[in-house]
């Protein structure tokens, strides 16, 4: 479902039951504006296989990504909450509706549906996680909040990247103390409690890596 779609729809409404406009705003981004927007993130996520420095792994695929994921992520690291000096440079330069608008670019009008097909045979350590990412990566039917990523297709060195920024506690979201998210987070609790090893980490982060999914580099020309 697009919900660009609605947008008109919705404003018509909100203007005849007077409920503010700005609500509106917040409902979709314009992928339009957000490709333009996009610009100056090209050089970086619009070359596959770009590497981040120190540590040295893959900078995140982007292009089919949940619209909200990608906003939640922009807001921590905006916030700082979500550590990397280069992406709090990038995130604090753009407004809220700028986040939304290449949200909406990046995911596009279809999102990524959850599938049940598997490559190879699932890991005993992946059990833990299928209830909001799908076995496979691609999530599930439910409509949780905060929406988990699609971790399928993407690159694995980012993922054991970024599941090691969680067991050390880095990732929290804005507002929140590392103990509220501990807490509250049942993310957090899920891999503290199942990813005990290094050797754990790399298993999983194979495993989502090497299903397939739409999720891709967001080159100029993807779409
Ligand atoms: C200099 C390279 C560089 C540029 C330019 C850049 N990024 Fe990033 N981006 C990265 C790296 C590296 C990461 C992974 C950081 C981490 O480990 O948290 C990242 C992560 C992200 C994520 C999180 C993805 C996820 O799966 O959690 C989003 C969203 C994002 N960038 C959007 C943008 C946007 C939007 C722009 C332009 C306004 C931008 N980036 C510009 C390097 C870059
Ligand atoms: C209760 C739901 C839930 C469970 C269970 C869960 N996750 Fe997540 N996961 C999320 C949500 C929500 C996010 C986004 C959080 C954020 O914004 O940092 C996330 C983020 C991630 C990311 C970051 C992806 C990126 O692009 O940066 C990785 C990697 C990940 N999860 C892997 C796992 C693994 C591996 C497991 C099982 C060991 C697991 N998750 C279990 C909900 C869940």
């Amino acid at each position: 479902m697009h919900l660009g779609s609605f947008g008109r729809p919705w404003l018509l409404v909100s203007l005849l039951a007077g409920v503010t406009v700005s609500l509106v705003a917040h409902a979709a981004g314009d992928p339009a504006l957000g490709k333009k927007k996009f610009y100056t993130c090209y050089g970086c996520h619009g070359v596959p296989n770009y590497r981040n420095a120190y540590p040295d792994y893959r900078v995140p695929k982007l292009r089919h990504q949940h619209a909200a994921y990608i906003v939640a992520a922009l807001q921590e690291y905006q916030a700082g909450t979500r550590s990397h000096p280069t992406m709090h440079a990038q995130a604090s330069s753009l407004s809220e509706q700028d986040m939304q608008d290449i949200a909406a670019y990046l995911q596009g009008p279809e999102p990524i549906q959850p599938t049940t097909t598997m490559v190879g045979r699932m890991p005993p350590q992946v059990q833990v996680c299928a209830a909001c990412h799908g076995a496979n990566g691609t999530g599930v039917a439910a409509p949780l909040v905060p929406k988990p990523p699609i971790l399928a297709g993407q690159h694995e060195d980012y993922l054991i990247q970024a599941l090691n920024e969680y067991r050390a506690g880095r990732r929290i979201h804005p507002g929140m103390s590392p103990e509220d998210y501990v807490r509250e987070n049942p993310i957090m609790m899920g891999m503290a409690a199942s990813l005990k090893t290094e050797a754990d980490v790399r298993t999983v982060a194979h495993w989502f890596a090497t299903q397939r999914s739409p999720l891709a580099t967001a080159t100029a020309d993807s779409r």
